[in-house]
């Protein structure tokens, strides 16, 4: 049995915590911490039979009962937690991203080399089974060779904007999902990243020095190219699509919805719209992610996503950023 700590009980702590407590016999959520948690929280965690609820992350690092923790707490905390944490042997499974700073990223770097202990980014759109199926069909070769790889990502509802002033921007925080799957993907490295973007549906989103809409075109070392388009408000709901297309074909997946089912009548023919957000499209993604790194520790196995994967969409997010302050493409070699 791996026992885990979960280090900061917000919307990602809970999803986590859930995933294990139904979807993951060989783990065991021993302990939660969280310094701003409120009786309802610590309900919350005592419903799910997680009794010890701490309010400093230290209590669980000297837990020499705990194998691992999930570092879920505000991005800023990241990249300090998860070195004390392998300091203390614990293994991690960091929440995107990392960090901001790509020092900081690199310390973690070296941490997990020095102490050969588990690390996991939490890309969980590698595990969701629509991208996983577009992965299973580009590297059994039946389209051929990527030439053009088409992100979709827009958000139902844009964040408060005192979000987005600590958020390290759209590109850090939303497009990062859409760097790690056009890695994925493509099974290619980004060379050169050319991002547009504008404030078309908050003005406090731009007040608060970030856009809300984006486009962003890469250029990958395997030659293809990878168009992203960010949206932070889409009125019909969750939208992620994608496709890759290739010399042999093209793959592409749609939406999630709750149902098939398409009406139609005289007035016009009306089907599902996309599942809401994230808590309610990737919840099989959030639970495969969080399963495959119980089983990393538990047989010894490389993890599925590892921290060079978390440094590498970083670098990629800060091109997309410098791109769009400077208005040309730049190249990820400097960054
Ligand atoms: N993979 C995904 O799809 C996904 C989705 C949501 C959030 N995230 C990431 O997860 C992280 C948390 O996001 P969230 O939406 O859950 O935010 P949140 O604000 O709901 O939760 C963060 C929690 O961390 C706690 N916290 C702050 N400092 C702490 C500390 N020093 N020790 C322990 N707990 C501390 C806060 O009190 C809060 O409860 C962010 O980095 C975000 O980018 C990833």
């Amino acid at each position: 049995m791996i026992n885990l700590g979960i280090i900061g009980f917000g919307r990602i702590g809970k999803v986590h915590a859930e995933s294990l407590t139904k979807y993951v016999p060989n783990a065991v959520v021993k302990a939660i911490v969280d310094p701003f948690i409120d009786e309802k929280g610590i309900k919350h965690a005592k419903n799910m039979g997680i009794s010890c609820v701490y309010k400093d992350y230290k209590e669980i690092l000297n837990d020499p009962e705990i194998n691992g923790v999930l570092v879920c707490s505000s991005t800023d905390t990241h990249s300090k937690i998860s070195i004390e944490a392998l300091k203390a042997g614990k293994h991690v499974f960091c929440e995107k991203p990392i960090d901001h700073d790509i020092n900081r990223i690199k310390e973690v770097l070296d941490e997990v080399k020095k102490s050969k202990l588990k690390f996991q980014v939490g890309f969980n759109r590698r595990f969701d089974h629509n991208f996983r199926t577009i992965k299973n069909t580009v590297e059994s070769g039946k389209i051929g060779d990527p030439h053009i790889i088409k992100i979709t990502s827009r958000d139902p509802e844009a964040p408060p904007a005192e979000y987005v002033k600590v958020s390290g921007g759209i590109f850090l925080d939303m497009s990062i999902h859409d760097f790690d799957m056009i890695r994925y993907l493509s099974g290619s490295e980004v060379e050169e990243v050319y991002a547009l973007g504008n404030v078309l549906v908050d003005p406090k989103i731009g007040e608060a020095g970030d856009v809300d809409t984006a486009i962003i075109t890469l250029k990958l070392a395997n030659g293809a190219l990878g168009v992203i388009d960010n949206s932070r408000k889409a009125v019909y709901g969750y939208d992620q699509r994608a496709e890759v297309f290739g010399s042999k074909g093209s793959i592409a997946v749609s939406n999630d919805t709750n149902s098939t089912a398409i009406i139609s009548t005289e007035e016009g023919i009306i089907s599902e719209k996309p599942l809401y957000f994230f808590l309610e499209r990737y919840m099989q993604s959030f639970a495969d992610e969080i399963k495959e790194f119980v089983t990393s520790i538990e047989n010894d196995k490389d993890v599925p996503v590892n921290a060079l994967d978390g440094l590498n969409s970083v670098l990629i997010g800060l091109a997309a950023t410098k791109s769009l302050k400077e208005g040309r493409p730049v190249k990820i070699s400097e960054i």
